[in-house]
C-alpha cells in the first residue's frame, strides 16, 4: 500500500474523471473512493484510459449500508467492480460502523477469499466496534481509515490498531480545511524553514509516522504540492510543536450520538 494515495470524496462526478486522470498524470497511484462517492463510474474510465497497468495502481472503495443481506452487499461488490472496471479491489472497506456491517464484513470476507478484494477492512471504527470485528471476524481488517489530521491525531486508536495487527489510514489529512488549516501559523513557520506550504507540513507530519494520506484536490496544482513531501524531514522540535495542535483525539464526528448516525443511514444514493 503506498504512502500517498488521492480521495475523490465530493469531487463532482462531472469532474471526476478529468481530477482521477491529472492524479495520475502527476504520480498518484493510490485512488480512494466509495459507492457512497456515487462517482466509481468515472474513476474506473480514467483509470481504464490513463495507460498505467492495472497492477501498478492501488484502488480503494467502500461499501454503502443500503445493500440488505449478505448477498445483496455481494452484488454491490460486482456493481463496484463493473464501474471500476477490474476485477479486484486493492483495498475494500465497511465505509460505517452503523446498520448490519457484520453482514457486510462477511460478504467482504467472501469476496477477500475469492480473489475480488486484496485486502478487507475498515472505515470510522472506533472502540467496542473496532475490537469485536478485529478480534472475532475470520479475517483481521488490514486498515481503518479514520479522520485524521494534526487538530485529530488519533493517538488513543492508534494504540489499540497496533495490538490488533490494523494499519491506520488517514481521511481528511488536511482535516478539510477546518480550523483554518492552510493558514495555521505553527504549519506556516514549519513550512518555512523547508519552503514548504502548511498542507505539506500537515500531511509529512502523518507519512514521517507511516500513516498513508488520500488528500483531494480537484486543482492539478494542488494535487502536485500535496504529493511533493518526501524531500524533507521533520525534526523532534517540528513533531512536537504539531503534536500540540491535537484538539479532538479522536476526529470531529460524534460516533455515538443518535442523530448523526441517523443521518448517515438515511443518506441514499
Ligand atoms: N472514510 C470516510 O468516511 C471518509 C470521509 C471523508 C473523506 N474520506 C476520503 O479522504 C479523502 C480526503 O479527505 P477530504 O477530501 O474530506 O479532506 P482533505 O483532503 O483533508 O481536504 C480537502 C480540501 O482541501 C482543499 N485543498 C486540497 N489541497 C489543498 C492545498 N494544497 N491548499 C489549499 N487547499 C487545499 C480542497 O479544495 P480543492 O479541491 O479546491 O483543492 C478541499 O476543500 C476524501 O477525498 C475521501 O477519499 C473518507
Amino acid at each position: 500500500m503506498p504512502l500517498l494515495g488521492y480521495g475523490v470524496f465530493k469531487v463532482d462526478p462531472k469532474e471526476t474523471e478529468r481530477c482521477v486522470r491529472d492524479a495520475i498524470s502527476v504520480g498518484y497511484r493510490m485512488i480512494d473512493t466509495a459507492q457512497f462517492y456515487a462517482n466509481e463510474e468515472q474513476v474506473g474510465r480514467a483509470i481504464a484510459e490513463s495507460g498505467v497497468a492495472r497492477e501498478d495502481l492501488f484502488l480503494i472503495t467502500k461499501v454503502w449500508m443500503n445493500h440488505g443481506d449478505e448477498e445483496g452487499v455481494a452484488k454491490s461488490i460486482d456493481e463496484s467492480l463493473r464501474k471500476l472496471q477490474t476485477d479486484y479491489i486493492d483495498l475494500l472497506l465497511v465505509h460505517h460502523p452503523y446498520g448490519d456491517y457484520y453482514s457486510i464484513y462477511r460478504a467482504m470476507e467472501k469476496a477477500y477469499e475469492q480473489g475480488k478484494a486484496r485486502a478487507i477492512g475498515l472505515s470510522n471504527f472506533y472502540d467496542a466496534r473496532f475490537v469485536d470485528l478485529a478480534y472475532h471476524a475470520g479475517v483481521v481488517p488490514a486498515v481503518n481509515q479514520l479522520e485524521t489530521n494534526v487538530f485529530s491525531q488519533q493517538n488513543g486508536m492508534r494504540e489499540q490498531l497496533a495490538e490488533s495487527d490494523t494499519r491506520l489510514m488517514a481521511w481528511g489529512p488536511m482535516g478539510q480545511g477546518k480550523n483554518d488549516f492552510f493558514n495555521n501559523p505553527v504549519l506556516i513557520n514549519i513550512g518555512e524553514k523547508y519552503g514548504k506550504t502548511a498542507s505539506q507540513v500537515g500531511l509529512r507530519f502523518l507519512v514521517q509516522q507511516g500513516i498513508p494520506v488520500i488528500p483531494k484536490s480537484v486543482s492539478i496544482e494542488r494535487m502536485k504540492e500535496n504529493m511533493d513531501i518526501f524531500d524533507f524531514v521533520l525534526d523532534d522540535c517540528d513533531m512536537a510543536a504539531i503534536r500540540a495542535l491535537n484538539i479532538h483525539d479522536k476526529g470531529t464526528r460524534d460516533f455515538n450520538d443518535p442523530a448523526y448516525a441517523q443521518k448517515i443511514v438515511s443518506q441514499v444514493f
